[in-house]
């Protein structure tokens, strides 16, 4: 995981820095650190903890200067330290990294056999020791330095490096983490994400894998590592800067949660056709008669989604579906490939074990489509196809509008694959089109009585565990409410299809057990309500959600959160809503640093 960013131009490097390290924290906040050259040296400034320390020394130690190199960390080789924070310098070199160096044991001894002497336990350092070697070896360019260096490198990586003997270029490689370049005038930017640059520029170089980079404040030489030169076009972004701030929020996640139901109208821009009751998806031309079982493949949140997907798929387009963590994917030499559609979902396009899960199916003949949030992220691009949620940036670590934007990504694919291959009628195409194009207002109704929730979390939330039950596309959500409420709020949670509850977890249920029960109308109702009957027997406490004009459930639950009327299939899209603002408001009454849980990132680049 872990934020890199990097600035050479005319004005201050640490300001311009440090606010794109306040972007990218999301992606790391064990250390941070800077490094900025002037008058013949650079200055490194890190710390252990979040940016404020680092920002809080800087009063104290400023780095001037208009070249620099910034970091925040999430550790992985190293605990979470003052010498383990980046950037990494040694003699004249400094580094900063994201990703992992696999061979770092190897590379650690030979290093020590010649000699080095090491300041801190991360495998960054060494590579900061293998480039000040070439250089000392009388390579005074840089790039090829970086090069040379490289070579001796495996894992992943982004790494940006700058060299006090020439302060006119920072050099940077990627591979496996995600790199962009912003274009400015008389000044260009490296950080990991276009968040950390968006206040800065909206033209955008998107680095792909294996890619050697020199920026100086006017020139930008992208090489691969054989160092022959490559062309790449700048993107513009249109996100705007404004959306990747709180915008008056307490917290990025509460103000995600209030911009669903925007975020759900982005997602159906153009894609409801109500002409033809179909679905519109130019961007994925997808061989739908060819296509006889679809996989999805994701994590954590992503993966609820697509659990729910499962059920759409199959209901409405009657193709088999199944579902995998892609960090187990790979690891059993799955049975895929032609005639497999491989679906990946990732919010953040850059999770590594979805990425190596892609890069298992493709490797085995099946086709991939992404779903993913983050526009020409390395999950999209390796993919065959990409659809993009549009839910805008994300910054909360707990993900919420991601998620309710892939659950309108999976009705739509529903719709879209049921319409080609003749087993969805058009009749109900246009009624659940039709409920779509009704949804953002619905969500904005649930997102508005969020004072029931905050009410139940002062009341529920000294509970030490909660069980989330659900039957259906309902169980996912179940799944998700425990993820949701476990992130945030540190306490025990489990999610649990409500049918297997007396296989086990009922054992649990007292007195003191809050018990949360997704119970909206439809087929699977009578039977939730029975298994809430088997909590009531028990003394658990019943937080119920259930559909508005239910007027039986009360009889039964403690309390009853009602939810708008809407189809089967759009159900978790609304009942998931009040599950992420009672999370949220159960951390926010523990004072949990709930945009940035403990031991948690955002993006998870790592295996
Ligand atoms: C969600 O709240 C989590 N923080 C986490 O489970 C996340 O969904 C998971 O890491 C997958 O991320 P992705 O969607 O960016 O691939």
């Amino acid at each position: 995981m872990c934020g890199i960013v990097g600035y050479v131009g005319a004005r201050q490097a640490t300001p311009l820095l440090i606010g794109g390290l306040r972007k990218l924290e999301y992606r790391g906040y064990d250390s941070a650190g800077v490094s900025v050259w002037s008058n013949g040296a650079s200055r490194v400034v890190r710390c252990r903890g979040k940016l404020q320390n680092l920002e809080d020394k800087l009063l104290k130690e400023p780095a001037p200067g208009t070249i620099g190199i910034g970091h925040t960390r999430w550790a992985t080789h190293g605990r979470p330290s003052d010498e383990n924070a980046h950037p990494h310098k040694v003699g004249a070199i400094s580094v900063i990294h994201n990703g992992i160096i696999e061979n770092h044991l190897a590379l650690r001894q030979e290093l020590a056999a010649a000699g080095a002497k090491f300041s801190s336990e991360t495998d960054t350092e060494l590579f900061a020791h293998l480039i000040d070697r070439v250089v000392r070896s009388g390579v005074k360019d840089l790039t090829t330095a970086v090069r040379t260096a490289l070579a001796k490198v495996h894992g992943a990586y982004a790494f940006v490096v700058m060299d006090d003997d020439d302060p006119t270029k920072l050099v940077a490689a990627k591979n496996a983490s995600p790199m962009v370049i912003g274009l400015g005038d008389g000044e260009n930017f490296i950080a990991s994400d276009v968040t950390a640059i968006l206040a800065e520029t909206r033209k955008i170089l998107f680095i792909e894998e294996g890619e050697l980079i020199t920026i100086t404040k006017d020139s930008v030489a992208i090489t691969d590592f054989e160092g022959r030169p490559k062309q790449r076009e700048p993107k513009i972004i249109t996100w705007s800067a404004m959306q990747a701030e709180k915008g008056g929020f307490k917290h990025f996640m509460l103000k995600e949660i209030h911009e669903q139901p925007r975020a759900v109208a982005d997602t159906l821009v153009g894609r409801v056709d109500l002409e033809r009751d179909d679905v519109n998806l130019d961007e994925v031309k997808l061989d739908v008669a060819n296509i006889k079982r679809i996989i999805f493949v994701a994590c954590g949140t992503s993966y609820h989604a697509s659990l729910v997907g499962e059920f759409l798929i199959e209901g409405l387009a009657r193709i088999p579906v199944e579902v995998e963590l892609a960090s187990e994917f790979r690891y059993r030499d799955p049975i895929v490939g032609p005639g497999d559609l491989v679906v990946a979902v990732s919010q953040s396009g850059e999770t590594a074990d979805t990425m190596a899960a892609v890069r298992e199916a493709k490797g085995k003949g099946a086709k991939v489509l992404a779903i993913s949030n983050v526009v020409e992220s390395s999950i999209p691009r390796l993919a065959d196809y990409a659809f993009y949620t549009h839910a805008g940036p994300e910054i909360g670590v707990a993900s919420t509008k991601a998620f309710t934007t892939q659950l309108v990504s999976m009705v739509l694919l529903a719709i879209y694959l049921g319409r080609r291959n003749g087993k969805l009628p058009q009749a109900r195409a246009r009624e659940l089109l039709s409920e779509l194009l009704q949804l953002p207002n619905k969500l904005k109704d649930v997102v508005d009585h969020g004072a029931q929730l905050q009410v139940l979390a002062r009341r529920y939330g000294p509970a030490t565990g909660f069980l989330f039950l659900g039957r259906g596309a309902q169980y996912p959500i179940a799944l998700e409410g425990a993820l949701k409420l476990k992130e945030i709020s540190y306490i025990h949670a489990e999610g649990y299809a409500a049918g297997e509850m007396k296989h086990g977890p009922i054992a649990l249920i007292d007195e003191h057990l809050p018990v949360v029960v997704l119970a909206p109308r439809g087929p699977n109702y009578e039977k939730v309500v029975s298994n809430l009957s088997e909590v009531k027997a028990r003394q658990g406490k019943i937080l119920a959600i259930a559909t508005r004009g239910d007027t039986d459930i009360g009889g039964v639950a403690d309390e009853v959160v009602l939810i708008p009327d809407v189809a089967i299939e759009l159900q978790p899209i609304v009942s998931v809503i009040p599950l992420q603002m009672l999370s949220y408001y159960v951390a926010d009454f523990k004072g949990t640093d709930i945009d940035q849980p403990r031991n948690l990132a955002k993006s998870v680049t790592v295996e």
